[in-house]
């Protein structure tokens, strides 16, 4: 907690100062309230007492409240300024910095709960920040100016004072150690809530097609009755809380008058007047205390849920990220385009068994490389080694020549057109879509998105979509088909104009003869592009010109078709298995 403050701004450290100042302001003129009370039940008790006097310090009193009432409005007024600019940054800060994680961190973390922790336990914090500045700077100081101003008034009061405030520690104590371990629950219980919502929205055409809804709710109920338990534990835990107050509050004010009245019957005639304006005003003070001390008690049971937050916001902003950016390089035109992995070995982070073994190939400059195997042989990984979403355990994975890990990563990208095995379009127009991001080349024009589009084949579909190209796209594009959608991202691709293309089975979901076409627009209009496509069909990467075939991580062939037909038994026994014998002769 103390961690996250020291990224309030100095601006911010000024005005929690300056409404330090009107909380003073505010006890201050609290506190006087009773000693003008003192001096009207005195005035009153006295014979002969003008009605003006009386008057003069009711309206003393009026003018403490008023200004009391207005300082508390503008201390409101600035810890709401500083909570919401703080959690503003803070939110910004951590999305920030997930952004940078590579995907090795986001695994770690998990997407809900990293969805929390932006969300509800920065909310957690923001609450606390403008509560706390209000109560926990305000409760000491009127619980120390208060007792001062009564102490020495009569042992009796002050030992009634003492009493009721040990009662009032011992409950408290008691509600901590009861409520704290919940409170670390709920945020992780809140966790799982949004990953089982998340995963119900995500995957709901799956769920409605298996009639799966009954299992979900169950899933989702189990949550949602934990969660509730939790939070209804510690709400009832504090509902007790009130009562037992004004319990204490009223004990205390009745044996204060209790002691009182024996003190009066006591005391002689000339002292009785002083000692019963004494009493009401020690009454008044000794509330002050005890209110002092409740609104700590707030505090005491907010802090550790928020503190619980604010560890786990803490754990993604100190997150080391694995991939880091390079110092940047100038790279030698004449490798422009070439990739080349050299004894590259990877496994996934908390993996036992290597993905990748000993993989070593080189992509020159304008050369279209496929990659085929088996599924699950780690053609996805391979590739995905390139634009360092992870990178190589051991070995180098070269870019122009350069090693990828000595690029900034945005260098490194504006270099890369990549698209990935599950086709992913965002919210926005179809012309938003294909001009997405920034290939350090300027803002992209209406007519290189059309014919990224035109390349990707693409123009048919979307000029029959009802706004053509600015058509909207919804989340996830589940307005477009699946081969529409792959196609969408190639025309992203194709828009930036990258040195090198990465296709992870991106032509699975097109139809042969959509295949084919795109194949041949890619070969003629982007000659010079380095290709590396990662397929299923032997149709699309048999006029590759290299080859790859992978068997678990590691390179058992690297050829042509042709060469690989003859040489490579893995290679052969897939192209068997979908071309005849004929097709393959007549080559
Ligand atoms: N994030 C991950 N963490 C741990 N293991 C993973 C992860 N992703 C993939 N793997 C494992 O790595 C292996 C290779 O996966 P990869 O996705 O590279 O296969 P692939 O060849 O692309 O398969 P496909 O043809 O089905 O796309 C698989 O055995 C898989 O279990
Ligand atoms: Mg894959």
């Amino acid at each position: 907690m103390l961690k996250l403050l020291r990224r309030l701004s100095p601006r911010e450290w000024l005005m929690a100062a300056v409404s330090t100042v009107f909380i003073v302001l505010q006890v201050f003129l609290d506190l006087r309230l009773p000693d003008y009370m003192r001096d009207i039940t005195t005035l009153l008790q006295t014979p002969g007492s003008e009605m003006s006097d009386i008057l003069v310090a009711g309206g003393k009193m009026l003018a403490c409240t008023l200004g009391s009432f207005a300082s508390s409005i503008l201390v409101g007024y600035l810890a709401a300024k500083i909570a919401a600019g703080f959690s503003r940054r803070l939110r910004q800060s951590v999305f920030d910095k997930v952004s940078s994680f590579s995907l090795g961190e986001i695994n770690l973390f998990s997407t809900p709960s990293l969805i929390t922790r932006s969300t509800n336990d920065i909310t957690q914090v923001q609450l606390i920040i403008a509560l706390g500045l209000q109560i926990m700077i305000k409760a000491p100081i009127l619980a120390v100016w208060a007792i001062f101003k009564i102490a020495g008034k009569s042992w009796q009061w002050t030992t009634a004072t003492g009493v009721a405030l040990v009662f009032l520690l011992i409950m408290v104590s008691i509600i901590i150690l009861l409520a704290l371990p919940r409170f670390r629950k709920i945020q992780t219980l809140t966790d799982s809530l949004n990953r089982i919502s998340r995963e119900n929205l995500t995957g709901l055409r799956v769920v409605r097609a298996y009639n799966a809804e009954a299992y979900q709710q169950k899933k989702f109920s189990v949550a949602n009755l934990n969660l509730t338990n939790n939070n209804l534990f510690t709400t009832r835990i504090m509902a007790i809380i009130m009562p037992c107050m004004t319990i204490i509050m009223n004990g205390l004010t009745l044996s204060v008058y209790w002691i009182g009245a024996a003190l009066i019957d006591a005391a002689s005639m000339t002292d009785k007047i002083g000692l019963f304006s004494n009493m009401l005003v020690f009454t008044s003070y000794a509330m002050q205390v005890v209110m002092a001390f409740m609104m700590l008690t707030m505090i005491f049971i907010m802090f550790p849920r928020a503190s619980v937050s604010a560890k786990r916001i803490g754990e993604v902003l100190s997150t080391d990220v694995k991939v880091k950016d390079g110092s940047g390089v100038t790279v030698p035109q004449s490798l422009v385009g070439q990739v080349e992995f050299k004894n590259v070995c990877f496994k996934y982070p908390q993996a036992e068994d290597y993905v990748i073994r000993n993989v070593s190939f080189t992509a020159n400059k304008g050369e279209t490389v496929a990659f085929i195997g088996s599924t699950g042989c780690g053609k996805s990984t391979l590739i995905n080694l390139i634009p360092r979403f992870y990178d190589a355990t051991e070995g180098e994975v070269l870019v122009d020549g350069i090693d990828v890990r000595q690029y900034t990563q945005k260098q490194l990208r504006s270099k890369l057109g990549y698209i990935p095995q599950r086709s992913v379009l965002f919210t926005g127009t179809v012309s938003e879509n294909v001009a997405f991001g920034d290939s350090g080349k300027g803002e992209y024009s209406p007519e290189a998105i059309k014919n990224a589009i035109r390349i990707a084949q693409s123009t048919d579909f979307v000029e029959q979509m009802s706004e053509g190209y600015d058509s909207p796209i919804s989340q996830g594009g589940t307005n477009v088909s699946g081969g529409q959608k792959q196609r969408l991202c190639i025309a992203r691709a194709v828009c930036r104009d990258p040195e090198i293309f990465i296709f992870d089975d991106s032509f699975s979901a097109l139809d042969y003869k959509t295949d084919r076409n795109l194949r041949t627009a890619l070969s003629h209009e982007l000659a010079g592009t380095t290709c590396l496509i990662v397929a299923q069909r032997i149709g699309t990467i048999r006029d590759a010109d290299k080859i790859v075939v992978l068997e678990q991580g590691e390179v058992v062939g690297i050829g042509t078709h042709r060469e690989l037909m003859k040489s490579c038994e893995v290679y052969r026994e897939i192209a068997l298995s979908q071309l005849s014998e004929e097709e393959l002769i007549n080559e």
